[in-house]
């Protein structure tokens, strides 16, 4: 019998952009997941299913090892933090860059400032090694608001366009780290399945150089 291998992924734009990798690395959703409703897919590939969840939830499920391998958003990775997952690709599809941001042409505040997210841990630490005070706001979405309706001073968020921070009369600020989707693997499953997951590895890298 083939060796069962859960495979989690991010939906939406990076699942558009994880499908076509999988299918050079010869992995194919049995039915179109797009057009569903359903969270757990067979493959064209016997033991081989995909999980689809949100991109928050993908190191969850790896880290528990209910999944053996995810595709997810360095962003989500940086916030979740983590020792039990290995981290050896990254795939180069989905970048953005994770920024601090504030209202266009506004000096930054000196002294403690509150700064809304839903980065709290990336954020916590960030501000702390720049040496600024910062009383972080939890946000779920939407963040761009904050400044606007003086909720807070900063945000810190994806940046990709830059379209969504225009809109709300904000500006970039600084740089926290430039994001793409990465491979991550449980490390117990690394082991145990092991000639599973290394081919895979080795197919989906040859699928990254080859774009
Ligand atoms: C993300 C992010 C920004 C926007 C940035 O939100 O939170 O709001 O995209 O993209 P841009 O620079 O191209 O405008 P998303 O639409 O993914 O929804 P979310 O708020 O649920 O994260």
């Amino acid at each position: 019998m083939a060796t069962s291998l859960t495979i989690a992924l991010t939906k939406g734009r990076i699942l558009a952009e994880t499908l076509p990798l999988l299918a050079r690395a010869g992995i194919e959703p049995a039915e179109d997941i797009a057009s569903s409703r359903k969270l757990v897919f067979d493959t064209n590939r016997d033991g081989v299913r995909l999980l689809v969840l949100r991109g928050s939830d993908v190191a969850t499920y790896v880290q528990f090892g209910v999944a053996d391998m995810g595709v997810a958003g360095k962003d989500g990775l940086m916030e979740h933090g983590g020792e039990d997952f290995y981290e050896p690709l990254d795939l180069g599809i989905a970048r953005c860059r994770l920024m601090t941001a504030a209202l266009t042409g506004v000096q930054a505040k000196p002294g403690r400032i509150r700064v809304a997210t839903k980065y709290v841990n990336v954020a916590r630490r960030y501000y702390a090694e720049q040496g600024r005070q910062a009383d972080i706001v939890k946000l779920y979405g939407g963040m761009e608001l904050a400044p606007v309706m003086a909720l807070a001073d900063e945000i810190v968020d994806i940046v990709d366009s830059g379209n969504t921070l225009r809109a709300n009369g904000l500006e970039a600020r600084e740089l926290i780290a430039n994001i793409s989707s990465r491979l991550i693997i449980n490390k117990g499953a690394f082991k145990t399945k092991y000639r599973v997951i290394q081919p895979l590895v080795d197919e989906l890298k040859q699928a990254v150089v080859g774009d």
